[in-house]
């Protein structure tokens, strides 16, 4: 059963699959710890690490901020309006405060995007063609084949136990011709100039909690594995962007990649990570690693004073893939190829839309 309440829709899925009963006043609910809130989703059964505060989640909107500069004031680079397409359907993955989704939604009147996460923490305005639920994402999703034109991740770093099966999820869902852009952080911090060696502050910090994701089962080390997924599991045209993103002001007038406004993100940067350091360490430092209080506490203390250290000229590096689902497999006969062809020159011109190619491609199959 699904029923809408406001702009959401709330899943549970108590007994099966398929029986998804509305328990609204139950979704809202948080539990607490250490004075931070955490999601309750299925009683919190999902051990996501972060608190679902107010504190946490103004850096997550400082966060999308730091992202859409760090991208030149973009939003997304995957091309999908490149040929004159049109997005009707678009999905945020574990969308945070649904800031992105909002942005989105704003940008493009013409879409409808859905944001996903396990925290009702997205606000009560949205633009009328934006809509949150909550669930969690590992689940099987509740969207047909093919329904999706673009699907975003951003920074699930850590929270995914299974990247393979997500990217897989994904790729069923988005039509032939569609997109998956997937931008995420690898959490460790290094210097070009020797001032974060190997046992710098910073460093055990990132160690420490790219272990803590290996405990958990839910790897920091995502930026790594994803290219090799995202071929496996059958995704085409991979264009990988890398970022070096700047802890503090530090960089020179000159910037080191392409974004102009490298200062600026800098100290984003610098306050998203002091603002952020409290929740990313409290449940995976004691909960995951074992670790009491106390101690957690004076490591989060040691790490804020090596950002507030100006000798220290830390960056770590953010990567954004993009990858299309091919329009169509290798082997097909002539005319198939001819179809397509002929489609593909109607996108050009701008009269085609996505869900035209999804038609054809399932008219040829079942020919
Ligand atoms: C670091 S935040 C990033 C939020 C957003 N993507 C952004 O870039 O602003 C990670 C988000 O993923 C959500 N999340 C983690 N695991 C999830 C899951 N299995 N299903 C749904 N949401 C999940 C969390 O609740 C949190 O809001």
């Amino acid at each position: 059963m699904r029923r809408h309440c406001g702009r959401y829709r709330y899943y549970l899925r108590p007994t099966s699959q398929s029986d998804n009963v509305t328990l609204a006043s139950t979704i809202l609910r948080h539990r607490e710890e250490w004075g931070r809130t955490y999601h309750k989703f299925r009683g919190g059964t999902n051990d996501y690490w972060g608190p679902n505060d107010d504190q946490q989640n103004n850096q997550l909107d400082l966060g999308h901020h730091m992202m859409t500069m760090l991208l030149g004031d973009r939003l997304y680079l995957a091309p999908i309006d490149e040929k004159g397409q049109k997005c009707s359907q678009v999905l945020d993955v574990g969308c945070g405060t649904g800031i992105w989704a909002i942005d989105f939604a704003d940008q493009h009147p013409e879409a409808q995007v859905t944001g996903l996460d396990l925290s009702a923490i997205q606000p009560e305005w949205v633009p009328p063609n934006c809509h949150f639920a909550v669930d969690d994402v590992e689940d099987e999703w509740t969207y047909p084949a093919d329904h999706f034109d673009f699907v975003h991740i951003r920074c699930l770093m850590g929270s995914i136990s299974d990247w393979k099966a997500l990217y897989s999820q994904a790729y069923d869902r988005i039509a032939p011709g569609g997109w998956l852009q997937h931008m995420d952080m690898a959490i460790d911090f290094m210097s070009d100039d020797g001032s974060i060696g190997p046992d710098h502050m910073l460093q055990q910090w990132s160690q420490t909690f790219i272990e803590a994701g290996e405990k958990l089962g839910k790897t920091f080390k995502i930026t790594d594995r994803a290219e090799q997924l995202v071929r496996e599991t059958g995704f085409v045209d991979v264009h990988k962007k890398v970022y070096k993103l700047p802890v503090g002001t530090w960089t020179k007038d000159k910037p080191f990649n392409a974004c102009q406004a490298l200062k600026q993100i800098g100290l984003f940067n610098y306050v998203y990570c002091l603002e952020g350091c409290e929740g990313w360490a409290l449940y995976l430092l004691t909960r995951v690693m074992g670790w009491p209080i106390e101690q957690v506490q004076v490591f989060i203390a040691k790490f804020r004073n090596a950002l507030n250290d100006r000798k220290n000229h830390a960056y770590y590096m953010v990567s954004l893939r993009t990858q299309k689902r091919a329009l169509y497999a290798a082997g097909r006969s002539a005319g198939f190829t001819q179809k397509i062809q002929a489609i593909e020159a109607n996108v050009d011109n701008g009269t085609a839309h996505n869900h035209d190619y999804e038609a054809d491609y399932y008219d040829h199959i079942a020919e």
